[in-house]
Formats: structure tokens, C-alpha cells, sequence
């Protein structure tokens, strides 16, 4: 897969972030409960050090809830303090302030010995583009301050929002580049819709998705073709699935260009339901 990954870019988001981080009490990590691990970028442990953290997981509409319920408890032992939210719907979202606030106890425990009167925490929410952050800052705020589908690299004069009595929100999230060495991780990255269309292989991407649900969920890739067995062969599945969807070329071969587009479309768009792309 010719997905490149450029250290400019990943130079300048580290910066923006760290910038931002100096004025943070606590970073709101939100990744995609889908693909948890691969929509996480490795440089957030260095990035974050020592501040207190809380990850999101989200779009839990979109994925197999026991896969979410495995993978909550990954994190919470492996990383920090998480949640389970569906930004879209706000469900789960009402968690978080005292989430927040229970992961600062230590720092309000030490404003009290220093005789610090308490101020609102201060909180970032810091992700690989998608993963829906400004989604998160609007249902936050109560209402649109960030743009969804913001492109990084956009700058604008940041703000404080305030989150019930006790929370405040840097209007801008840091946006952190998704990383993948591994090639099964952009396959994820670009399912899931963190990495642009224009540089990855629809078939490749295609490929692993099929071999993935065959053996994971291969009950809903039968209901969602109408197949009643899944060829042994990945290609033959291709064929299977062009054949239902009329995806032929001249002379009755199969336009495999469509049938990866297809396939990849009723994924992005939740058509074979919940599913999750890794397994804890
Ligand atoms: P970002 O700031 O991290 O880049 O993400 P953003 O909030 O822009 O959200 C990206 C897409 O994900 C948006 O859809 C948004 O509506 C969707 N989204 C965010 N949270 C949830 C959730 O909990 N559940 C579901 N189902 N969707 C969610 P979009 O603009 O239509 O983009 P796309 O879906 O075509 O990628």
C-alpha cells in the first residue's frame, strides 16, 4: 500500500500540540472505538508525559458492542481513565466532566494545600483527523464552535469554552497525524475514513476488509450479498459480490474497480451494521 507518511507534517502537528498541551490540566484523547488501537497516534504517550488523561471511545454506534466492552477494559488498564460515547447521538457524553474531574484530584488537591482557589480545568481534546473531535466540541459546547470535517492546518484565534461550572474546552482540538508502518493499520485508517481516498488502493484496502469479515463476521457479509456460502477465495468473493450487484464489464467479467468501491461504501456508510476492525 503507497501510503506516505511525511515527518514534516507529523514535526509541525507535534508543535501546534505542544503549544497548546503548556495550558492543559487535563487531554481528552479520542479515538474510534472501530479501530482503537490503530486510531491512536504512537506519540501521544510522549506527547501527553505526565498530564492526566481521559480517552474517548467513539462512534460506539458504529462498532460490535462486546468488542467495545473488551476493548474499554484494554484501556483502562493499558492507558487511562475511558469512556465508551457516541458523539453523534451524545450518548455516553455526560460522563465526562466527572470523569475530568477525577482524573485532576491530585492537581485540586494540590491548589487546596497551596491555598489556590480552584478554577474551571482546562482540557484539550487531541485525535488523528475523523475521529470526531469537533463533533465532540460542539456537543460539548452545546453548540457549533468547531467545524466538522476542519482540515488541519487551519489556524484561528483560540478560545475557552465552559463546560458546566467546573471544565473549560480549548475551542481548537490538536489534530494528531494518524501513523501507520503497518500496512494493516492504514487498511483500517483508510476504512474508518482517517486517511484521504486519493492515497490508498481501494482493492487492497477491499481485500483485507473481506478477508477480515470472513472470518470475524461472516454472517453479515453473507446477509448484506445475499450469499448463502462464502468462497474460500478472496477473489471468488469478489466475483460473488459483483455478480449480485450487476457489476459487470464487456465479455461478463466482473469490474473489480466497482465492486471494491461498493463493498468499501457500505462499510463507511454502517451498511453490514456494527463492526469492529481489531480485536484487544
Ligand atoms: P474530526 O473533528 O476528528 O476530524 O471529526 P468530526 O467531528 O469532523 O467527525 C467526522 C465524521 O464522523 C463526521 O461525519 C461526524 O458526523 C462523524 N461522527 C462523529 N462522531 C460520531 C459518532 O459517534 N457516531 C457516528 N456514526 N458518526 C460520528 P461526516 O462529516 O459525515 O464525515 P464521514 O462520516 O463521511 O467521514
Amino acid at each position: 500500500m503507497a501510503i506516505q507518511w511525511y515527518p514534516g507534517h507529523m514535526a509541525k502537528a507535534r508543535r501546534q500540540v505542544q503549544e497548546k498541551l503548556s495550558q492543559i490540566d487535563v487531554v481528552i484523547e479520542i479515538v474510534d472505538a472501530r479501530t482503537p488501537l490503530s486510531s491512536r497516534n504512537p506519540m501521544i504517550e510522549e506527547l501527553v508525559e505526565q498530564k492526566p488523561r481521559l480517552v474517548l471511545l467513539n462512534k460506539a454506534d458504529l462498532a460490535d458492542t462486546e468488542m467495545t466492552k473488551r476493548w474499554l477494559e484494554y484501556f483502562e488498564t493499558e492507558f487511562s481513565k475511558s469512556l465508551v460515547i457516541d458523539a453523534q447521538r451524545g450518548k455516553g457524553m455526560n460522563k465526562i466532566p466527572e470523569a475530568v474531574r477525577s482524573l485532576a484530584a491530585p492537581l485540586l488537591e494540590k491548589w487546596k494545600r497551596k491555598g489556590i482557589n480552584p478554577r474551571a480545568l482546562r482540557t484539550l481534546i487531541l485525535g488523528i483527523p475523523n475521529v470526531g473531535k469537533s463533533t465532540v466540541i460542539n456537543k460539548l459546547a452545546g453548540k457549533k464552535i468547531a467545524n466538522i470535517g476542519d482540515k488541519p492546518g487551519v489556524t484561528k484565534k483560540q478560545q475557552w469554552i465552559k463546560v458546566g461550572g467546573e471544565m473549560e474546552l480549548l475551542d481548537t482540538p490538536g489534530i494528531l497525524w494518524p501513523k501507520f508502518e503497518d500496512e494493516e493499520v492504514g487498511y483500517r485508517l483508510a476504512l474508518t475514513g482517517a486517511i484521504k481516498e486519493e492515497i490508498f488502493d481501494f482493492q487492497d484496502t477491499v481485500v483485507f476488509f473481506l478477508k477480515f469479515m470472513k472470518v470475524h463476521y461472516p454472517q453479515l457479509l453473507k446477509q448484506r450479498y445475499d450469499l448463502e456460502e462464502l468462497p474460500e477465495d478472496v477473489v471468488d468473493l469478489f466475483d460473488a459480490v459483483g455478480k449480485r450487484r450487476g457489476c459487470l464489464v464487456a465479455g461478463g467479467l466482473i469490474d473489480y474497480d466497482r465492486v471494491a468501491e461498493i463493498i468499501f461504501r457500505d462499510f463507511r456508510h454502517g451498511k453490514f451494521g456494527p463492526v469492529t476492525l481489531e480485536t484487544p
